[in-house]
């Protein structure tokens, strides 16, 4: 048996955190959700008024970078490990349109990038995780011997996306959805710093026609496969 490090990276609600909980639990690794992280930097921008739709103080937010302290603690009844914001659970809160609407931009810095960047690396320093992001396989584990690429038609992702507002009773509409989720992908892609972009090593698997399980098996049979190897 062989520790790895699995990196699943992809377009905005294609089922990454779902495939990357599923994986970790069933391989009893540790799952990090490095959008929560970023997410979670957004609503410290946002509760420190530093950033609006109108306007984003880009300074003043890398000068209270070192007053930002984020970790995971896990919840057993979850499964999984849940975001703090220093020292507050943020889980739900970083999930909503508003957080949705700005994050891409407090993304791009590179400041911001560098700081989260060495904190999953430290995270998955031991192996044995499973991590899901838009860079992982490119940047912050570009060695992991599993890379999974997720993709999905922007229609598909949407209405995922918006069932979930559904299920917490946010107040929006499908085609707000559909335009934060193409949004966020063209930022996501043509920003300059560690752009989306699928590492040459990585396999694609597009979700579109697949149930939960059979995508799950999918990448469980890949982890399986060099998790064998000697
Ligand atoms: O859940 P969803 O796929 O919509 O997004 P997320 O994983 O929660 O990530 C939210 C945003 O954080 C993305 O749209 C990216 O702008 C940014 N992000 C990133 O830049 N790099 C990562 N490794 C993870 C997220």
């Amino acid at each position: 048996m062989k520790n790895i490090t699995i990196a699943i990276d992809g377009f905005s609600s294609t089922g990454k955190s779902t495939i990357a909980k599923e994986l970790a639990s069933k391989l009893k690794y540790v799952y990090v959700d490095s959008g929560a992280m970023y997410r979670a930097v957004t609503l410290y921008a946002m509760q420190h008024k530093l950033i609006s739709e109108e306007r984003f103080f880009k300074e003043k937010l890398i000068d209270e970078l070192k007053n930002i302290n984020l970790s995971f603690k896990f919840n057993a009844a979850l499964g999984f490990g849940e975001i703090y914001l220093n020292d507050v659970n943020v889980e739900t809160e970083i999930r909503n349109m508003n957080v949705s609407r700005l994050v891409s931009k407090v993304a791009e810095v590179p400041e911001v990038r560098r700081k989260l960047v060495e904190q999953q690396q430290q995270m998955g320093k031991n192996k044995c995780v499973v991590m899901d992001g838009r860079d992982i396989g490119t940047v912050v584990f570009p060695d992991a011997e599993l890379k999974i690429f997720m993709t999905a038609s922007a229609e598909k992702r949407a209405k995922r996306r918006f069932n979930e507002f559904m299920e917490r009773g946010e107040q929006v509409t499908f085609d707000e959805t559909l335009k934060n989720v193409e949004y966020r992908d063209h930022i996501d892609t043509t920003r300059e710093d560690s752009p989306l972009v699928k590492a040459k090593d990585a396999i694609e698997i597009d979700n579109s026609a697949l149930t939960r399980k059979e995508q799950f098996e999918k990448v469980y049979k890949l982890a399986l496969e060099i998790i064998g190897q000697d």
